[in-house]
């Protein structure tokens, strides 16, 4: 079954709601529709950009999706500071990156958590896209691969098979986060084979073949190739290389 692939910008703690708006307009002149019949492109402004991004990708129609960053599971309450599920529902967005290694490592993000927040999404017909990956310490002591296995099995461990088939992973070795260093393609392949894996055991060979499993770490215009060339890899998750809209449109036509 042919995966169409998914190329996603997380911006992460940058940009205005000024710089999202021309960010996003330098992207749509530099890419063209054939790019995005043939990828499917996510941004993923924060919080405070979320409305200007959406007002002109519809007011343009500019073919890309809305993503937020990140999630409450209750749909409303007393969580200060918190956004939940119906409020970035009301604004479009159609994906949500959750479980972000940065928000496990520095907000106390456990796979308790990341299963609401995955069980949330779906509830509101949003797309997850789920973070999974090692420390640089797990890899080295040989555990990378349980590591991520345990990840999925807890971290989806609500969703039903329907839902799962929707589910967008993101394999992100946390030791090639922002470092520059990312993972061998061969590494990567192997980390999205067992995911591939632990999905059939949980779910079905249908599912584990339909779910899209990106590589994120220190992607850029240079090595992208490498990866998508990784039958099992579906696309990537960029941090620092999607601010600039001109690096992330070479890896978005790469
Ligand atoms: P970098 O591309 O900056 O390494 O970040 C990857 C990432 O965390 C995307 O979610």
């Amino acid at each position: 079954m042919a995966r169409r692939p998914v190329v996603a910008a997380n911006w992460k703690m940058h940009k205005t709601h000024l710089e999202a708006i021309q960010t996003v307009q330098k992207l749509s002149y530099l890419l063209s529709k054939e790019d995005t019949d043939r990828i499917e492109v996510v941004v993923c402004p924060p919080f405070t950009a979320l409305r200007a991004v959406q007002t002109i990708i519809e007011a343009d129609r500019l073919p890309f999706a809305l993503g937020a960053q990140d999630v409450h599971w209750e749909d409303r309450g007393a969580f200060t500071g918190e956004v939940s599920p119906p409020m970035l529902a009301a604004l479009r967005v159609t994906h949500v990156i959750v479980g972000h290694s940065e928000r496990r490592q520095h907000f106390g993000e456990t796979d308790a958590t990341v299963a609401r927040k995955l069980r949330a999404v779906f509830g509101h017909d949003m797309t997850p896209i789920l973070c999974v990956g090692e420390t640089d310490d797990e890899r080295e002591a040989g555990r990378a691969t349980d590591v991520v296995t345990s990840q999925v099995r807890e971290d989806a461990s609500k969703v039903g098979p329907d839902q799962a088939a929707r589910l967008v992973i993101a394999y992100e070795p946390v030791w090639a986060i922002g470092t520059g260093k990312a993972c061998s393609p061969e590494d990567a392949g192997e980390a999205v084979r067992a995911i591939r894996d632990v999905l059939e055991s949980m779910y079905s060979t249908d599912v584990a073949e339909s779910v899209r499993v990106q590589y994120g770490g220190s992607v850029t215009a240079g090595n992208i190739r490498e990866f998508m060339a990784v039958p099992e890899i579906d696309g990537a998750l960029v941090g620092g290389a999607s601010l600039d809209p001109e690096e992330f449109a070479l890896i978005v036509k790469h």
